[in-house]
């Protein structure tokens, strides 16, 4: 995106002569880094004009080139960004640094191409801030493809992670990188972080403001509007405010030239639709005789924000928005009208205007953070995704790590650490036992010594720990023992009377290796007699269609589930037909009808509630299908997925056992039959992502993915807080992944869900579901029945094509919404929607698009909820930016 200032910038970054100050030390928490600074050259060194220090940037980032920009370019910009560090390798590299949490900082970055690397080629590319968007760099219309940009930034963490993101073929660099600390009582903000847009300081010089002009290293843009006329004072300020403003924006500022008139100033925005936070600073610089008086109102896009504003001598006063406002297709007009009692015309010395950037995402937990960078740097790891945030975005997830990421507001967490094959050396690093969270670690396959630490027992969440394949000496600790009673599971070399931790007892592993081959075989070979034996008899006594053998191993009580044993992880899953009856207290109180079959109420033990599905012997293909669907509930996990408390399979009867969601499902709430209660806009809109999200995970989540195959409203069912759960995987089909697609032959799904193109081919693939989803987002959006015959239009996707082409939203929209939903995120949604339900599988967006875009989509929609409340709360949104409410602790 370019900037209107672009060329002003260019002036900044380009060399001007300044008095070079000779100084001791810079300001405190001033971090000024010269990317590419080669070891070879003198580092850090002061810069001129400025006086600050700039250091190599290598202490920060591991990655990355070193570039230099064309010498001829040298005399034109500054000494800092005549080196380069540019990023061939990996999509994300980031620079971390460490920051006072809660701090305001001012974060700058300077790009000059200088056609470093021959190409003559202005790069594209994408900046990070932590885990969160920051912008799109787009350096193609610049000259010499350099540019600058800051945003003032508050870390909810201690550490600070600014990251360059691949975003298609072009190689991301940048030339400088500097961190300011700002005072803590300016640009304080009510959301999201602040992308430099104008600063501008009233002056009819050339001159730009930058430290020491600026104490806090701001850049200040000069500023006279040809219809203003300069006033200005030569005394010295003696107080700059809380926002410390440089000197000469506290001594000069602009009236309008003709005094009867009144001060205008226009901006317009990169994107109309832009939240913005202004500043504007006010300073008397006139002394004001008795009969005088400068008194103005002050009008932001055509609505009063401040009455009777007087400006006091010599004192700045800050005047802003304390909500993000957007300005009517992206112009922005601030409007000074002196008032009646007024005698001299207003004034205005500074303004500034920034572009919210959201910032939503959380830092993963700072424990957690610094112990895996403890690790990396105990190992000396060097992967080339180990960079930014562990854990977010996802896309970004370090190798070898897998976090638990609830939601945006909270601090995702490390659940698996798996550093196996990676040559680590020495002993296994006191630091892991600071993962709190870890629920699996995977050291096997280094060169570990050392004995296994008693402290690993401390993690009270690991279920498994893979030693295997070390040099460890000693035993097993006796905690760890302990806690393999309770579910850890330890891998390691040897067996459990004589645990081999180190390599010394290897060899004696070929003859254990055809022991235990030899006695497999036997084992497996009887197995299968027992299981062919088992299935033609089975054949013989009913219709059920058997089960291939699969990967049958040794079981006791071999029964012909056909269910692979790995899956099952513990026996406490399987129930017996007599307890599955004394749960249901004899199928006392059906639920409902799922598929294949009818569900019942249950209380085990009576400490948890569940839902019971009696899978229906007159169905030809129950079993398969309860089959398919025991196999992937053990295998995948997922908040957004149904869990299965277990299943009984007992020849004629069947039954899988489920969570119980208390509020039903989807549907049931759309209908709004037997008391079910309205779904308000954003709760619809959470259970959209919800859904979303559970789909993402089958698809690109878990391995081999999964299609579902029969997403719809009924089968989205949603618990005491509403939280939605896909439910109903009898249909579902993994495929390996690479294989784009799967003929299948019987095809199955629900009519008006069906993606028409899976219909058509027969043709498998994750984008069905797709299909099917935004045939559930239209029913969310508009409460319509899928298919109507009686409708003008009798399926739901044309009936709102036709409606949309009539323009009227209120009308595609539900009723029962009662018009209490942002129209903005409505709108997304619905293009959302029908991007989803295009007939053209092609076109559709895959599950992790929808999921970002419903995100945003409810961010925005409980953005506005909330300002809505805040402006009912006050009464008016005029009222709360007025000047004198206590509301506004802005002003100064
Ligand atoms: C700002 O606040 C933080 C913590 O709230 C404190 O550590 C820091 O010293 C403060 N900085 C200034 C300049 O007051
Ligand atoms: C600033 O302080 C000095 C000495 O205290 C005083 O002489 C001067 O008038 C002050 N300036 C202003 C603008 O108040
Ligand atoms: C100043 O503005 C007033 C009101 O708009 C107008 O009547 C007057 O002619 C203007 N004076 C000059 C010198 O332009
Ligand atoms: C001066 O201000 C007017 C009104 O805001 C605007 O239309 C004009 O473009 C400005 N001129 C300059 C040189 O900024
Ligand atoms: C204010 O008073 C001074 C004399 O004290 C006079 O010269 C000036 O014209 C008056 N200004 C106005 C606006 O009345
Ligand atoms: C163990 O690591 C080596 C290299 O470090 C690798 O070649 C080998 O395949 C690994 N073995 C296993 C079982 O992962
Ligand atoms: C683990 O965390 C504690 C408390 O946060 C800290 O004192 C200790 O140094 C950490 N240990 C390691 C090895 O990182
Ligand atoms: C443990 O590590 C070994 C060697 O890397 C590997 O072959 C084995 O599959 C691992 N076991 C588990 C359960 O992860
Ligand atoms: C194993 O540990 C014992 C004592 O704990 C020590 O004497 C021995 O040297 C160690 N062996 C190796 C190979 O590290």
């Amino acid at each position: 995106m370019e900037s209107p200032h672009g060329l002003l910038l260019v002036a900044l970054i380009a060399t001007s002569a300044i008095i070079h100050l000779v100084r001791a030390q810079d300001p405190e928490g001033f971090i000024s880094l010269d990317c590419g600074l080669p070891p070879n050259e003198v580092s850090p060194y002061i810069h001129p004009g400025s006086g600050l220090t700039y250091s190599s940037d290598s202490a920060f980032i591991q990655s990355g080139k070193i570039g230099r920009i064309e010498k001829k370019l040298e005399e034109t910009y500054k000494k800092m960004v005549w080196t380069l560090r540019y990023f061939p390798d990996g999509k994300r590299n980031c620079y971390s640094f460490n920051v006072k949490q809660g701090t305001n900082y001012l974060i700058r970055v300077r790009f000059v191409y200088g056609n470093y690397d021959g190409d003559n080629n202005n790069p594209i590319f994408d900046l990070h801030i932590g885990p969160n968007f920051w912008l799109s760099m787009d350096l193609g219309d610049m000259k010499d493809g350099s540019t600058l940009e800051d945003i003032i930034h508050t870390p909810r963490s201690n550490f600070l992670d600014v990251c360059l993101v691949k975003t298609g073929t072009s190689t991301p660099f940048i030339s400088s990188l500097e961190l300011r600390p700002l005072p803590n009582n300016s640009y304080i903000t009510t959301s999201g972080s602040l992308r430099f847009w104008t600063r501008y300081y009233i002056t009819d010089s050339k001159a730009f403001i930058t430290y020491p002009g600026d104490a806090y290293d701001r850049l200040w843009i000069p500023y006279l509007n040809s219809t203003w006329k300069k006033i200005s004072t030569t005394l010295k300020a003696n107080n700059t405010g809380s926002f410390n403003l440089p000197q000469v924006a506290v001594t000069t500022a602009a009236t309008p030239a003709n005094a009867s008139e009144p001060l205008i100033y226009t901006d317009f925005l990169p994107f109309p639709n832009d939240k913005i936070f202004f500043f504007l600073h006010f300073s008397e610089v006139q002394v004001l005789g008795a009969n005088e008086t400068r008194e103005f109102d002050i009008f932001w896009n055509g609505k009063v924000i401040s009455e009777s504003f007087r400006p006091i001598y010599m004192q700045p006063k800050t005047v802003y928005n304390p909500y993000p406002v957007t300005c009517e297709e992206g112009k922005c007009v601030l409007e000074l009208k002196k008032t009646r009692r007024s005698t001299l015309p207003p004034l205005l010395n500074a303004i500034e205007i920034y572009i919210v950037v959201d910032t939503p995402q959380s830092e993963t937990n700072e424990n957690d953070v610094l112990t895996v960078r403890n690790i990396k740097a105990t190992y000396g790891l060097n992967r080339i995704t180990w960079q930014g945030d562990p854990c977010v975005p996802k896309q970004f997830l370090w190798d070898g790590l897998i976090c638990n990421i609830v939601d945006t507001s909270t601090p995702p967490t490390i659940t698996s650490l798996n550093l196996a094959s990676s040559g680590l050396t020495g002993t296994i690093a006191d630091g892991i036992q600071n993962l709190t969270y870890l629920e699996k670690l995977d050291l096997s396959n280094n060169s570990l010594t050392g004995v296994v630490p008693e402290y690993l027992a401390n993690l009270k969440f690991l279920t498994l720990l893979n030693l295997s394949n070390n040099n460890l000496n000693g035993s097993i600790p006796q905690a760890l023992r302990d806690r393999e009673k309770k579910g850890l599971k330890i891998i390691f070399d040897g067996d459990d009377k004589k645990p081999c931790l180190s390599g010394s007892c290897k060899k004696k592993f070929p003859v254990l290796i055809l022991i235990v081959v030899v006695a497999s075989v036997i084992v497996v070979i009887i197995v299968v007699l027992v299981l062919v034996f088992v299935i033609k008899k089975r054949n013989a006594s009913s219709n059920v269609e058997a089960l291939p053998p699969s990967s049958t191993t040794p079981r006791e009580n071999v029964t012909p589930t056909g269910i692979s044993d790995s899956s099952i992880k513990t026996k406490k899953k399987r129930f017996s037909y007599s307890e599955v009856m004394e749960m249901t207290k004899n199928l006392q109180r059906p639920l409902g009808e799922g598929g294949f079959g009818v569900v019942y109420h249950g209380d085990l033990n009576g400490l948890q509630q569940v839902a019971v599905k009696i899978i229906s012997q007159s169905s030809a293909q129950g079993y398969k299908e309860f089959k398919a669907e025991v196999e992937l509930l053990l295998r995948v996990h997922h908040i957004n997925l149904v869990s299965l408390v277990g299943y009984c399979d007992e020849r004629d009867h069947l039954a899988l056992i489920y969570e119980y969601m208390s509020n039903v499902d989807l549907k049931h709430h759309l209908s709004g039959k037997h008391g079910a209660s309205v779904l308000s806009w954003s709760t619809r809109l959470r259970i959209a992502v919800d859904s979303a999200l559970g789909l993402e995970y089958l698809h690109i989540g878990c391995r081999p993915s999964m299609v579902h195959r029969d997403v719809k409203s009924t089968n989205i069912l949603l618990d005491e807080k509403f939280t939605a759960k896909i439910a109903d995987f009898g249909l579902s089909r993994s495929f390996q992944l690479g294989e784009e697609s799967h003929v299948s032959t019987v095809i199955a799904g629900t009519p008006g869900y069906l993606d028409p193109e899976y219909y058509r081919t027969g043709r498998l693939a994750e984008m069905s579901d797709v299909y099917s989803f935004g045939i559930v987002l239209l029913e969310i959006i508009t409460n319509q029945r899928v298919t109507d015959h009686t409708r003008e239009k009798s399926h739901i996707t044309e009936w709102t094509a036709f409606m949309l082409n009539r323009g009227d939203i209120t009308r595609i929209m539900d009723p029962k919404l009662n018009g209490e939903y942002n129209s903005r995120s409505v709108w997304r949604a619905l293009e959302l929607a029908m991007l989803c339900a295009n007939p053209s599988s092609g076109k559709r967006p895959s599950m992790s698009q929808v999921v970002v875009e419903l995100k945003e989509c409810l961010i925005s929609e409980n953005l506005m909820k909330r300002q809505n409340q805040d402006m009912d709360s006050q009464s008016s949104l005029e009222m709360s930016m007025s000047f004198d409410t206590k509301d506004f602790p802005s002003a100064r």
